[in-house]
């Protein structure tokens, strides 16, 4: 995949143009933070979704996947620890009256410096680092204290008058049902902010249905929902997102090596999926979420910067255990193997759990990032072309196959049409007449459609057709019964 310089507006721009993405409501002017999938984006959501729920289920046989509902108990929340520590430390700036994260306020003034130079680079690291222990001990005063000695602004009204730091919690709340209550809070439910939990809930029903054997893994995929206070970078930071989640269920003390193994093996499945080795790095936290003892983010190298894109977790018996206690149920795990030190079974226990947790929409900022290229170049003749071209791996591109007769006569159509019959139930095919085959060529690049088959007279004297590759815009004669089992091959 190229990943050549342009601007991140043309690609957000472009997703709007060939149906990928869309702002939610837009009629109404839309609504902050939130998307909508057009029917190309849609297509390749699907398509890594479906990529990832194969190497997780069908490739391991010790992973099976739930779906569970984005409503659960409130007091799931309460013994996740949602209620009490899923807050983010916030300041308000009292001039615009804009509400901002305090780590993203200060990264983006660390961004500022950088790029003033290689001093400017230096202080933006030492305030990155001092940013970092100061969050970690939780010490609001002295975050507050170093935004004023950075004399950081807001970005909107551009002065210093800040409020000071709290603390803001980002689940969104609803009411279920239409009881009514003395007490307001008994008919309150949050909307999911992780997946994670109803994987938990579940943890026994799985276990005991599937018979299943630690160490084992439940997976799912499904929508989370965060009040971002700075929702920023188009899909990369939304309200409304989606999650594909893994909890792998391991004997406590073997976390590390279970941990090291899922670090790994997720960053080769990144690979796996067209995501050069350069482009992804892990970055270990400093500050642990409040459910973990060891944490790391595989980062990729968006347009605007290094980003997490996948995080891996390690989430002791926090979960488990927290839900043993607040719903006074049994959770463990008997143990039947022999524990070599003993001598004996390994007996009940709570297991403990490594987590695989990545957001599917970064996932399809990531691919688009990587694909989008706007490429120029002389021809033979001394002209300029150019083009805007997604280079979407073939595996996951939504369209696989454009079919297009060259004209509208000659029996052309039929044939293009008895194609896409053979080839529609193996993968997604695409048919056309109209327009130049040149601009319709334009048009697939476009879209990312990696493979294009043109229909013309020679087809019928001798049953062979064009076969264009969008990456090296090569054009190859190929006999027409063997177009499918092309395809297939590329997509597999
Ligand atoms: N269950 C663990 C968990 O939720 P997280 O690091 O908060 O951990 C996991 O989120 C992944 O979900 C992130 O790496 C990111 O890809 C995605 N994600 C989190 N918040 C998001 C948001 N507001 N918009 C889009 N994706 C988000």
């Amino acid at each position: 995949m190229a990943n050549e310089q342009y601007n991140f507006q043309e690609l957000i721009a472009h997703c709007k143009e060939y149906g990928y993405i869309f702002q939610s409501s837009e009629i109404y002017d839309g609504l902050a933070a939130v998307y909508d999938y057009g029917q190309n984006g849609a297509q390749l959501k699907k398509n890594i979704r479906d990529y990832w729920w194969k190497s997780m289920t069908q490739l391991h046989d010790n992973i099976v996947g739930i779906d569970a509902a984005i409503f659960m108990h409130p007091t799931t929340w309460k013994a996740s620890g949602h209620v009490d520590n899923f807050s983010d430390p916030m300041i308000d700036n009292k001039d615009s009256k804009k509400r901002y994260r305090v780590d993203h306020l200060i990264e983006g003034h660390a961004d500022i410096l950088k790029a003033q130079g290689p001093e400017g680079e230096k202080s933006a690291a030492v305030l990155i680092a001092e940013m970092e222990g100061l969050d970690a001990k939780g010490d609001f005063a002295g975050l507050r204290e170093l935004i004023d000695r950075y004399k950081i602004v807001c970005p909107i009204s551009k002065t210093g008058n800040w409020t000071d730091v709290r603390q803001f919690n980002l689940m969104f709340k609803t009411e279920f049902g239409a009881v009514s209550s003395d007490n307001p809070d008994d008919n309150i439910v949050y909307l999911r902010p992780e997946t994670a939990q109803g994987i938990f809930v579940n943890f026994l029903n799985v276990q005991k249905t599937g018979r299943m054997k630690i160490p084992f893994g439940i997976a799912q995929t499904g929508k989370a929902f965060r009040n971002e206070i700075v929702a920023r970078q188009f899909i990369f930071r939304m309200r409304e997102f989606e999650q594909m989640e893994m909890q792998y269920f391991i004997r406590p003390g073997s976390q590390m090596e279970w941990y090291n193994y899922w670090k790994e093996t997720r960053k080769q499945w990144h690979e796996s999926l067209g995501i050069p080795a350069d482009k992804l790095r892990f970055h270990n936290h400093i500050k642990l979420a409040h459910y973990a003892d060891a944490a790391l983010d595989i980062e990729f190298e968006f347009p605007f910067g290094w980003k997490e894109l996948e995080g891996i977790h390690s989430r002791t018996d926090f979960d488990l255990g927290n839900h043993e206690k607040f719903s006074k149920k049994k959770i463990q795990y008997f143990d039947n193997d022999i524990n070599p030190e003993t001598g004996k079974p390994y007996g009940n226990y709570v297991p403990y759990v490594v987590e695989t947790s990545v957001g599917l929409d970064r996932l399809v900022l990531t691919i688009l990032s990587l694909s989008y290229a706007e490429e120029k170049w002389t021809k033979e003749d001394g002209s300029e072309d150019s083009r805007v071209v997604l280079r979407i791996p073939a595996k996951i591109a939504p369209t696989k196959l454009a079919v297009l007769p060259l004209t509208k006569k000659d029996g052309l159509p039929e044939i293009a049409e008895e194609l896409v019959k053979e080839c529609r139930a193996h993968f997604h095919c695409f048919y056309e007449e109209k327009d130049t085959i040149g601009k319709r060529y334009r048009r697939m690049d476009a879209i990312g459609t990696p493979f294009c088959v043109t229909i013309d007279h020679q087809t019928k004297d001798d049953g062979t057709v064009t076969i264009r590759h969008r990456d090296t815009m090569t054009q190859e004669r190929v006999a027409l019964k063997d177009v499918k089992d092309i395809i297939l091959k590329a997509i597999a």
